[in-house]
């Protein structure tokens, strides 16, 4: 079987309702994942919960809910949340999963015997909120710490640490001689900068269960539960494992604790390792310094990349939901449409900095570039077609050949370096080219002149083969419009595959469809 490209985002907590950000992050996921498809490729998209751990605890104990029933109907809002965003994941990971806890705890026995781990009495600062020990090093120069990890306790108790320090010195090489594995780049500086700068501590890898029982107990010690960022990093490999991805099941081989039933059925799936875990900036030390670690300790390859997105504010504040400072990706969906929220949050922002929503700015992006832009371009060619020609595509004509073929080729390779906003914005040049096009060649006035007849099919035909090929390269950003298009120029296939973004795929005497406004205006 032919490995597919594997792709993940963050497992969201559930310690409240899903928000813009993450949002942003299955969108830009799923665009990547739809533009690998449509180059032909296979694919695999995973995304999903974190359920265990202090965060989510807390919230279903003051809801006066069992963490497990809270749990069910908060998994449930997230899954219908990544539908109702079009993403195409291709599984979605509970960490509450059997088939995950199984996994976490075949690994954890498999690191634990390879002697990984030691066990250690530790005395010293706590945030429960953020189940976090602190240091010296993390008091403000007033002796307090920072608001985020909200009360700190003083305690002392037993816990199991994973040995850090002997993997300092491969990472900072392999960080080094894969300059693809961290991306953006400021954000590889950045962990190069730590693991150059200081000397890795053990992490921690349990949580005593007579404090924290809401976890997965740890297969060597029933006192113990495991670390909540233990359990969920280890989701991207175990769910590859329990539909019987043959690397991952390679590194259990002999291990008595590993499901018997995974092993022996056939592969349904060749996942590993991942091509990209596109995450946030505030998680980016967890994926690329302990993940990493994990991994090779648990002798399997490395994934390719770790993209690392920025974080949205709205109104140059942070979200915040004690301030109401919030974006409901639901409510805009509800009124504008799933497609002018997946093309606003792409557009906006590139995969990197810090973006700033306003409800301003995405209004006048939904009215300028969706409304005037793409809708107007493709109901005003098509309603001509449909008026001057009966709907009858006329014979090929190659005026905006060039210019079509460049801007597909040109967005594909964007899209290949994962340089969203830049493909939309390569996009739009042949929106803006073909509006102008219309304004040029008036064929509204062609049409009034019979020797002009000939004339007008050659620009006709520029414009709907035009708009054909915006439905190919648009698919992987707004599908629902793509499929639109296409049906509206009645064409049976899906929009989903840029080999078909080539020049000519309108045959002459194809009769269209109706057009409809794709982004109808609003006040
Ligand atoms: N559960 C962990 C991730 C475990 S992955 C093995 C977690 N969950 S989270 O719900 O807090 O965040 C999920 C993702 O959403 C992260 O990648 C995070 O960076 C992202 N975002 C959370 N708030 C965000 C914004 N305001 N803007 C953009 N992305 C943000 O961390």
């Amino acid at each position: 079987m032919t490995k597919a490209f594997y792709i993940t985002t963050a497992i969201d907590y559930v310690n409240g309702q899903p928000h813009l950000g993450h949002g942003y992050e299955k969108v830009i996921t799923d665009v990547i994942a739809r533009s690998r498809r449509s180059l032909g490729e296979k694919v695999f998209f995973l995304t999903g919960v974190d359920e265990h751990g202090q965060k989510v605890q807390q919230v279903a104990v003051s809801e006066g809910k069992a963490p497990q029933a809270y749990c069910d109907e908060l998994a449930t809002s997230f899954k219908s949340f990544a539908a109702r965003l079009g993403a195409s994941n291709d599984d979605f990971i509970r960490t509450t999963d059997s088939r995950h806890k199984q996994f976490v705890q075949a690994f954890l026995s498999k690191l634990h015997a390879a002697g990984h781990f030691y066990k250690e009495t530790y005395k010293g600062f706590y945030s429960p909120k953020e189940e976090t020990f602190l240091t010296e090093r993390d008091r403000r120069p007033d002796g307090t710490f920072d608001p985020q990890y909200g009360e700190v306790i003083d305690l002392q108790e037993d816990n199991y640490y994973f040995r850090m320090k002997e993997h300092q010195s491969w990472l900072i090489n392999h960080i080094e001689s894969h300059p693809e594995f961290i991306s953006p780049p400021e954000r590889r500086n950045e962990i190069l900068g730590f693991l150059k700068n200081s000397v890795l501590q053990d992490l921690c890898i349990t949580r005593p269960a007579s404090r924290l029982n809401w976890g997965i107990p740890t297969p060597f010690d029933p006192a113990y539960v495991t670390y909540v960022w233990f359990d969920a990093l280890l989701n991207y490999v175990t769910l590859p494992a329990s539909l019987g991805d043959l690397t991952v099941l390679a590194a259990l081989e002999g291990e008595p604790n590993a499901p018997r039933s995974t092993l022996h059925a056939p592969p349904s799936v060749n996942l590993w390792p991942a091509d990209v875990h596109v995450i946030g900036k505030d998680i980016s030390k967890f994926h690329a310094v302990y993940w990493p670690i994990m991994l090779k300790a648990m002798e399997l390859p490395l994934p390719r990349q770790i993209l690392v997105h920025g974080w949205w504010q709205k109104d140059g504040q942070k979200l915040s939901k004690s301030t109401g400072n919030v974006v409901d990706p639901l409510a805009v969906i509800e009124e504008w449409g799933l497609d002018a929220f997946r093309y606003y949050v792409v557009r906006e922002l590139d995969i990197g900095p810090d973006g700033n929503w306003t409800d301003a700015g995405f209004q006048a992006r939904y009215h300028a570039e969706l409304a005037n832009g793409l809708g107007n371009l493709v109901n005003r060619s098509l309603s001509m077609l449909k008026r001057y020609r009966n709907g009858i595509v006329p014979a090929r004509s190659d005026e905006l050949v060039g210019e079509a073929e460049k801007v597909a080729r040109e967005t594909i390779e964007h899209l290949k370096r994962f340089q969203l906003q830049a493909a939309l914005q390569n996009v739009w040049t042949l929106v803006n080219r073909a509006n102008q096009y219309v304004d040029q060649t008036a064929p509204f006035k062609l049409a009034k002149d019979p020797s002009q007849a000939k004339r007008l099919d050659e620009v006709l035909y520029n414009l709907v083969e035009t708009c054909r090929i915006l439905a190919v390269l648009l698919w992987p950003f707004i599908p629902t419009t793509a499929t639109k298009i296409f049906q509206q120029l009645r064409l049976s296939d899906e929009p989903n595959k840029f080999a078909t973004a080539a020049w000519g795929g309108l045959p002459a005497g194809h009769t269209i469809g109706e057009p409809a406004a794709l982004f109808p205006r609003r006040n």
